[in-house]
């Protein structure tokens, strides 16, 4: 890094009050490609009466300044300090009118951060600091204000003037023009600010709120896609009636709109009433978009919606806080999905999610607290952690306090700061003040950063028939934070016989027995649990329900686990007892592999696949589910040295070895499930979609499978199965694949979305060719490195879905992955940065393969110009390299 452009950290302690009260915005647009002026009216009251002056700072960034004036009198270049994003008015009035001029460029605006093109439209993106590439103001979001906002601009190119609240007034122009009026009645802090310009089609709807209110609903998308906005318009009515039943919220303005962008950095954006989308996240139809799709924008849509509670009613005092209204949003998502579709499935993709991404965030160079104590970048603090690890956080209040007290929390969250800027400190206030407990302890999970490891060991005794759980803490030491505190851990546990009926639990200073699953509360370093009357030495069924974000080590058994597996009542405790076994199993083949010894499937997980198969009870999507191999990343976090290679073989060796012995079974349940039926969107038919196709990519691996696979092919009349099917083909290396990718992106080419599903599905292809393929597609017509979607369906899915590709022994993949972070940094940094962390796990690779790595991120560092977005990130990375 340059010298003088050294990262400055911010810390959480430094927090300063704002000394200004800011009345109503006003800002004036007049709209253009390649540049567009902004007016601003806005008036600065000094908070404390007491002082006479005090100097008014705004933020800034990439702007050209025409014009400021204070109190009616022009500035010049004398009156103002600019220092980098800050400018500084000193010793202004205590009442004082600001007005300011500036231009800026959305057309060359590639960051797609501030007022960007998209397509032929315009649109903008605040969150977190993105108002200042707009206009000067205090862009922080404890300063909240009234937005009057007029835009202007040629009516045939930009028909659509969309911003935040209500429209109050429009006209005409002389010279083919327009204007139109928005006003916001709620104050909102800059983040929340939202314009969108241009030439868009749009899908009505209404929605009538439990008190009356008629709401209308539009959803905005370039006029091809006008026949894909059926179900995220579905979702959002479903949505509001769920917050209404579930949490008792209701929507507070006339208008709810919905804009779709093929160019955006994240999934989506909870702008107050104009809410801002990655198309991924709204268009839909059945023929382009598989199950998992459609259930991403039903979560999606129904996150940014929550958010109009928590996030913009209220909000948060600064960027430290940001958990505090993204975890409980994803809280609220999950619920939501949950209430919606499977409550089991929904839980056990939510606990796969954050082990394979959380987990390993939290042991790597990016560890922090979900409330950070420091940043460098905020934009990479937008992590697994702050929303997954906030949003169980969150879930544990719920698990402590139960529904009904953990609804009096947000009812009083809600009536003592309905309007603020708020901390998460407020928010545990809420929740321990409505139900009269103390949460202190529990506060720690904000500040403490790490995965807690929970040691469970277990002791019978036939003569007292007693049996003692003895439950163990231990956080490790992380990156960012040495020592570590006895956290509150809520533990939900049964027991079950050999037999596997679940046992009635009673401890041992409890009169009578009670129902089978028992919520223990672990607080200190150790704490015993005696259970009387226990007949049998048992079997536990630990952690129900994946009750805290932990890591639980129990010396279990083969023959245990299968018990659980076939008889648990808890559907996450199967799930994870059958996961358990296939990794135990790889793993150890995995080490034979290394040693040269011969591989072998293990039959007590045969038996225990058997069982599943049989299983024609069960939900057919959980089923699924536990069918689902370890992935290869989850399966590295479990080795001390990463083998890339012998995961691969290993895991190849138990899948194939599981299909061709129980290929019977397979071709039976999928026969069975492939009822050519049409298709259907009901969480039942996805279901059977599910377990049709996790017995379709077992069967790939055997004789039958390429016939099975063809025929699927031709007679699908949806994405989910035909991409399944196409994916088969690719993964088993099959003589018809180059043929059905032909033939797909023939059908698709002019469709974005469908065509980051056929990018990816090639840069996963494992196998030391993957580069020179994912080299080749970077020229096709359709791949834009300009295009976030773009980019994480190639370069990132290479990256962190392709381990052999990525990994492979020469370094290649780590070179043109470090070409593709310098690259992306000159056009857009939050991406870069997303990207340069699929170097963060580097450190558990073997010595080579280590300082390969090592040289990359080196070579990244010194590049010219590096963001503070990338260079947090690098930087990070190589200090923890024992410094
Ligand atoms: N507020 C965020 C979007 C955001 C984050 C914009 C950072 C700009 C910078 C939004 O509410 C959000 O959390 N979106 C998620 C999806 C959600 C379902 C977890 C996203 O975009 O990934
Ligand atoms: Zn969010």
């Amino acid at each position: 890094m340059k010298e003088g452009l050294a990262n400055k950290s911010i810390y959480r302690k430094d927090y300063k009050v704002y000394p200004w009260d800011v009345g109503q915005l006003d800002l004036h647009f007049d709209i253009a490609r390649e540049s567009t002026t902004v007016r601003t009216e806005m008036e600065f009251q000094l908070k404390d009466g007491e002082q006479a002056k005090q100097d008014i700072v705004l933020n800034g960034s990439e702007l050209q300044l025409e014009s400021l004036s204070l109190n009616g009198s022009e500035l010049s270049g004398d009156d103002y300090v600019i220092d980098g994003e800050t400018l500084t008015i000193p010793d202004a009035p205590a009442k004082s009118v600001l007005k300011t001029e500036v231009r800026i460029q959305p057309a060359s605006n590639s960051a797609l951060e501030g007022l960007y093109l998209s397509g032929a439209f315009l649109l903008t993106q605040c969150e977190a600091q993105g108002f200042r590439k707009i206009t000067w103001f205090p862009d922080r979001p404890d300063v909240m204000t009234t937005y009057r906002v007029t835009m202007e601009a040629d009516r045939a190119e930009f028909p659509i003037l969309l911003s935040n609240g209500n429209q109050e007034a429009s006209g005409e122009l002389p010279g083919g023009r327009h204007w139109v009026r928005w006003e916001d009645p709620f104050p909102k802090p800059t983040y929340l600010f939202a314009l969108v310009a241009g030439d868009l089609a749009l899908v009505e709807d209404h929605f009538t709120t439990r008190s009356g209110r008629d709401v209308v609903l539009r959803i905005y998308v370039e006029s091809e896609n006008l026949d894909r906005c059926e179900h995220a318009m579905q979702s959002l009515i479903n949505a509001m009636r769920w917050d209404e039943e579930r949490f008792n919220l209701e929507y507070d303005l006339d208008i709810y709109h919905i804009v779709a962008t093929n160019d955006f950095n994240m999934g989506a954006m909870e702008n107050k009433s104009l809410n801002i989308f990655n198309s991924k996240y709204v268009l839909a139809r059945p023929d382009t978009a598989t199950d998992a799709d459609f259930q991403g924008i039903e979560g999606v849509i129904g996150h940014e919606y929550f958010h109009n509670w928590t996030g913009n009613r209220v909000t948060c005092r600064d960027w430290f806080e940001l958990t505090l209204k993204e975890g409980l949003t994803v809280f609220r998502d999950e619920e939501f999905s949950a209430d919606m579709q499977s409550r089991a499935v929904k839980r056990i993709r939510v606990v796969r999610d954050l082990r394979s991404r959380q987990f390993p965030e939290d042991d790597g160079p990016m560890s922090h607290p979900i409330r950070p104590d420091r940043y460098v970048e905020i934009n990479n603090f937008y992590t697994s952690t702050v929303y997954q690890k906030g949003a169980t956080i969150i879930r544990m209040y719920h698990t402590l306090l139960g529904e009904s007290g953990f609804q009096k929390g947000m009812k009083l969250y809600f009536d003592r700061h309905d309007g603020q800027a708020v901390t998460c400190d407020d928010f545990l206030a809420a929740m321990a003040d409505a139900n009269g407990v103390d949460l202190e302890r529990f506060g720690r999970w904000y500040s403490q950063s790490g995965t807690p490891q929970v040691h469970v060991s277990d002791y019978y005794d036939s003569a007292s028939r007693k049996y003692k759980l003895t439950l163990k803490q231990h956080t490790p030491a992380t990156h960012d934070q040495k020592t570590k505190q006895a956290l509150v851990i809520p533990f939900t546990c049964g027991l079950l016989t050999n037999n596997g009926e679940e046992l009635p639990l009673q401890l041992e200073d409890e009169t009578e027995a009670g129902p089978g699953t028992r919520l223990l509360v672990l607080e200190e370093m150790q704490q015993e649990y005696t259970f009387v009357n226990v007949p049998e030495a048992p079997v536990p069924s630990l952690f129900r329900d994946f009750s805290a974000p932990v890591k639980v080590f129990y010396d279990y058994s083969h023959a245990q686990l299968a018990i659980l597996i076939a008889f648990d009542s808890d559907a996450y405790v199967r799930w994870d007892a059958a996961q358990r076994m296939a990794q135990d199993v790889i793993l150890e083949q995995c080490h034979r592999h290394s040693k040269g010894q011969e591989m072998r499937l293990d039959p007590s997980l045969l038996k225990a696949f058997r069982g599943t198969l049989s299983d024609r009870a069960a939900d057919p999507a959980l089923l699924a589910e536990a069918m689902i191999m370890p992935d290869e990343d989850y399966l590295a976090e479990q080795m001390e040295v990463v083998d890339v290679d012998g995961i691969h073989v290993a895991r190849k060796f138990i899948k194939s070895g599981l299909a061709n012995e129980l290929e019977e079974l397979f071709a039976e349940r999928y026969a069975d499930l492939n009822d050519g039926l049409p298709y259907q969107k009901s969480p039942e038919a996805m279901a059977r979609r599910a377990l049709k196709n996790v017995c379709m990519s077992y069967l790939q691996d055997t004789q039958a499978g390429e016939s099975l696979i063809t025929a699927q092919l031709e007679s699908s009349d949806n994405m989910t199965d035909s991409l399944a099917a196409i994916k088969g083909l690719v993964l088993m290396d099959s003589p018809m694949a180059g043929k059905a990718l032909s033939q797909f992106e023939t059908r698709w080419s002019e469709d974005a979305l469908v065509m980051d599903k056929w990018f990816a599905m090639q840069a996963m292809k494992p196998g030391c060719d993957s580069l020179g393929r994912v080299r080749e597609l970077m020229k096709h017509p359709a791949f834009s490195i300009q295009n976030p979607n773009k980019v994480r369906s190639l370069i990132g899915v290479f990256a962190m879905l392709n381990p052999t590709g990525f990994h492979a022994a020469d370094g290649s993949g780590y070179a043109f992955h470090a070409d593709r972070v310098i690259e992306l940094d000159g056009l857009n940094p939050q991406i870069a940065a997303r990207m340069a962390s699929a170097f963060n796990r580097w450190k558990r690779y073997d010595e080579s393969r280590k300082k390969l790595i090592k040289a990359q991120l080196q070579r990244i560092a010194a590049a010219d110009n590096l963001s503070g977005d990338v260079s947090e990130i690098i930087n990070n990375a190589l200090r923890s390299d024992g410094e």
